[in-house]
């Protein structure tokens, strides 16, 4: 299995922390290939809890190594108190390495992320607010800082002037804009004021080089040409395995569209976020929940209001490792699932959180859509205000009340639990290889198919 990719087949959250950390056990390194500490991945070992946002999920295992490749966008400060929080729990980093040529989030994304979410008022994405969509548009303006970029001060200078002089701009006009709408409206506007951010002490560039001259020396050991690791590793026949975070519906080509992050979660994108070729890749893994969450806004076809979603999300704890933002909830949707079955070329699927749903029953399944018009939409739409509008058609099944977390094998699980489970793979036409049963590492099922 040398190259081996995983991804969230849904809107995130699906437990790809706790896989990656599973499937780790048979991988020489662990890359993220994408996005940033918008992401948040729980691993529980033992009882004890660890979250990552930056951190590759393999970091446990303290003979592998764990790469941040170029496609991910680093907040240097988070990613330093990750390493300073593990180093604190005995973890060794000593294998981390990150990628030269990996963007920076810098103070100044992050502000404009929270002053662009306060602006779009009750449109809002409902982001992270971690400066990841700022952080993309420099690196594809070429307006962008780079992870190499720290260890040359006169460089990180002259760039950070470039990058910040349009912004500043932007956000003066911004704030005279929200000062405007706000007298006319008579009312006080809630969250950061585009105004307060404008003499904001950390859009000093003097006081901005200084803390990431700073911050370069400290990450320096960890900075390598990081594709070439993985060429190495590939090369010699070892098993690499590429981390996506977030998932293919928030996907900023084939999700739904403004409502998604600003990078590919797809499997696609591994390559151009570790730097290795489609050959490279052998497996792909698709992760997804035995029901459906996602947080922020944006179309969500299974979305449950009433009681059984408030059961998922006590039963599941769906609240953000992120933001600790309270997850939507809703049945599982397999007309989104097979979408992303398909955009990802999915070899196996592991089905997480089987547990949540017991007591829950008869449970559902969404098997297709029905258009406002009354059409039938057996697939994705790829127009989205069909979407939005699309009620979804379900297949009912019977439920279990069985409690699953003492679970390790097939035979453990309820008839009703490994019947949902063969629906739901023979729908999506893939086998469903792991079942979580619990948020352990240990609560987990390996199933033959
Ligand atoms: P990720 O972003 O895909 O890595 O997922 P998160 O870590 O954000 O969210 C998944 C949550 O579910 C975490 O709190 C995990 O500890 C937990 N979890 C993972 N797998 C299972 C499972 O099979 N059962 C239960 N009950 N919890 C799980
Ligand atoms: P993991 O890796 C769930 C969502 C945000 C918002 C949208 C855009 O833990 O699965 P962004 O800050 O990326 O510009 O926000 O994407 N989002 C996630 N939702 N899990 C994640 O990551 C997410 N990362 C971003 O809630 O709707
Ligand atoms: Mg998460």
């Amino acid at each position: 299995m040398p190259g081996v990719v995983i991804v969230g087949a849904q809107w995130g959250d699906e437990g790809k922390g706790k896989i990656t950390d599973l499937l780790a056990q048979r991988a020489t390194a662990i890359v993220r290939f994408q996005g940033g500490n918008n992401a948040g991945h729980t691993i529980v070992r033992d009882g004890e809890e660890f979250k990552f946002h930056l951190i590759p999920s393999g970091i446990l295992h303290a003979d592998k190594m764990c790469v941040i490749g170029n496609g991910v966008v680093v907040d240097p400060r988070v990613l330093l108190s990750e390493i300073d929080g593990l180093k604190r729990a005995g973890v060794s980093v000593g294998n981390l390495r990150l990628s030269a040529n990996a963007h920076l989030i810098m103070p100044y994304h992050v502000l404009l992320d929270q002053a662009g979410e306060t602006k779009l008022g009750k449109l809002s994405i409902g982001t992270t607010r971690r400066g990841i969509g700022p952080c993309y548009a420099d690196k594809a303006l070429r307006l962008g800082i780079r992870v190499q970029d720290l260890l040359d001060e006169k460089i990180l200078r002259t760039k950070i002037r470039a990058a910040i002089e349009p912004k500043q701009q932007a956000l003066r006009e911004l704030s005279v804009q929200r000062r405007k709408a706000r007298k006319e409206a008579g009312e006080e506007a809630k969250g950061i004021e585009a105004s307060d951010l404008v003499p904001d002490p950390r859009l000093d560039v003097h006081a901005m080089v200084e803390e990431h001259v700073n911050y370069g020396h400290r990450l320096e050991p960890h900075i390598a040409d990081t594709a070439k690791l993985c060429w190495d590793a590939l090369d010699s026949g070892q098993t690499v395995i590429f981390e996506g975070a977030q998932a293919a519906l928030l996907d900023l080509d084939h999700g739904t569209y403004p409502f998604v992050t600003s990078s590919n979660p797809i499997a696609g994108a591994a390559c151009v976020g570790a730097g290795v070729g489609p050959a490279d890749i052998d497996e792909v893994w698709g992760i997804a929940k035995a029901y459906a969450t996602r947080v922020g806004a944006g179309p969500f076809p299974t979305e449950l209001h009433e009681e059984i979603g408030e059961r998922m999300v006590e039963r599941g704890h769906e609240f953000g490792t992120t933001t600790g933002r309270r997850r939507r909830c809703g049945w599982m949707d397999l007309v989104a699932l097979r979408y992303a079955v398909r955009l990802n070329r999915m070899d196996s699927l592991a089905i997480t959180k089987l547990d949540v749903l017991s007591g829950i029953g008869p449970l559902r399944v969404a098997v297709r859509y029905r258009s406002k018009e009354g059409a039938v939409l057996d697939s994705f739409p790829y127009h989205q205000s069909i979407l939005h509008s699309a009620t979804p058609e379900y297949e009912e099944l019977p439920g279990f009340d069985e409690e699953l977390g003492e679970c390790r094998e097939e035979a453990d699980l309820p008839q009703a639990a490994r019947d949902f489970l063969a629906y739901v793979s023979e729908f999506v036409r893939v086998p469903v290889r792991l079942v979580g049963v619990g948020p352990d590492r240990e609560q987990t099922v390996w199933l033959d198919s």
